[in-house]
């Protein structure tokens, strides 16, 4: 019987076997290499450059490069009630954005996670902004549905103005073999991969355009499956969704260069998510599956979701200003290999 993956899971429950270039011992021990421990770094004070900075998440007082800032954008991300949209999210927020509208597919999702995430950038651990300071809501949003998309702008737009930012993560992997794959999922995969990075894309675009934004940055998180062929779990039609947003990413980018409107896809690799997480910790084959991606990864481990934030408030924010119809593909090596 061949074997089903089900939803976002991946993995298979038949036994498959590694083939190709890669093998899951491709990391040689004698290359790894230690970081130094905190006692061989410089301490905080004697340096003689900018202030050294220890850790690698949150706020912090000191010197950075403004145009990384999202103070003073609107920014709307797709898929925000969890996962890496909500991630990204934070991120912006983290950088200065004070208008952020989650969309998701229910609304108490969206809502819900709009409030944990202002109560979390309000708190301690978030950077303790002053208390209403930051205007954090949720929309409901298909983003598979033309019309979903159009009112959710629109909500957007009363709410906050037109937005300048948009990351669009809302997205959905599933794992068949593709000769069993069922043609209603594959057509509902497609929907939201392919045709809701379109339609967000549009409706972004439109909006943007008509309210003469300038500096309008347009993020279509697309997957390292968009370049490679992953092993060992069949997933044809997503890794082609990927592909497919790739290249309208950069379609896209070039219509509307003119109009001052960046396009660019954000592509992770296997990133270790609550998800992943879980599906590891459920079963012996979940363990071997951990180990078999790591050792096919150069850095030797999966990403962490924070590992995205700064790719997202780089190509988010004017930094990134020259750059469109890039692919940045955050993968610890993975896609060079
Ligand atoms: N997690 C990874 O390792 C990984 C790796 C590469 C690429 N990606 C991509 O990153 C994106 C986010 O993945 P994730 O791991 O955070 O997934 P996730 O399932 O944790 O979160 C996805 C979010 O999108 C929402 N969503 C799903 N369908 C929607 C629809 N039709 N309209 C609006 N919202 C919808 C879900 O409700 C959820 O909040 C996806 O596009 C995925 O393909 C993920």
């Amino acid at each position: 019987m061949a074997a089903s993956y089900g939803r976002v899971s991946a993995f298979s429950t038949s036994s498959h076997v590694l083939a190709g270039k890669k093998s899951a011992n491709a990391i040689d021990e004698s290359e790894r290499r230690t970081f130094p421990s905190s006692s061989n770094l410089p301490p905080a004070g004697e340096s003689k450059g900018p202030e050294y900075i220890q850790g690698d998440e949150g706020s912090h007082g000191a010197r950075t490069l403004k145009s990384f800032s999202m103070a003073g954008k609107v920014c709307v991300v797709t898929g925000g009630a969890r996962g890496l949209g909500n991630l990204m999210a934070r991120a912006l927020v983290e950088s200065g954005c004070d208008k952020l509208a989650i969309l998701d597919l229910d609304q108490d999702d969206a809502s819900g996670s709009a409030k944990a995430m202002t109560e979390w950038i309000e708190g301690e651990e978030g950077g303790g902004v002053k208390a209403g300071t930051v205007d954090i809501r949720g929309f409901k949003c298909d983003v598979s549905n033309e019309d979903s998309v159009k009112k959710a702008f629109e909500e957007v737009k009363s709410a906050f103005g037109a937005p300048t930012t948009v990351v669009n993560s809302a997205g959905i992997v599933e794992n068949f073999p593709a000769l069993e794959y069922p043609t209603d999922r594959l057509q509902k995969l497609y929907a939201i991969n392919v045709f809701g990075s379109h339609y967000v894309s549009r409706e972004a675009a439109k909006h943007m355009i008509s309210s003469s934004i300038t500096g309008g940055s347009i993020i279509l998180v697309a997957s390292m499956s968009g370049s490679i062929v992953n092993i060992p779990q069949p997933q044809a039609p997503y890794n082609a969704s990927k592909a497919a947003v790739k290249h309208l990413g950069a379609c896209l980018a070039v219509e509307w260069a003119k109009h001052g409107i960046r396009v660019n896809t954000l592509s992770p690799g296997y990133m270790l998510t609550s998800l992943t997480q879980q599906m590891f910790d459920r079963n012996a084959e979940g363990k071997q599956l951990r180990k078999t991606w790591e050792g096919m990864i150069p850095m030797g481990k999966m990403g962490m979701p924070e590992d995205l934030k700064g790719a997202a408030v780089y190509l988010a924010s004017d930094a990134s200003r020259y750059t469109t119809g890039s692919d940045l593909i955050v993968d610890g090596g993975y896609t060079s290999t």
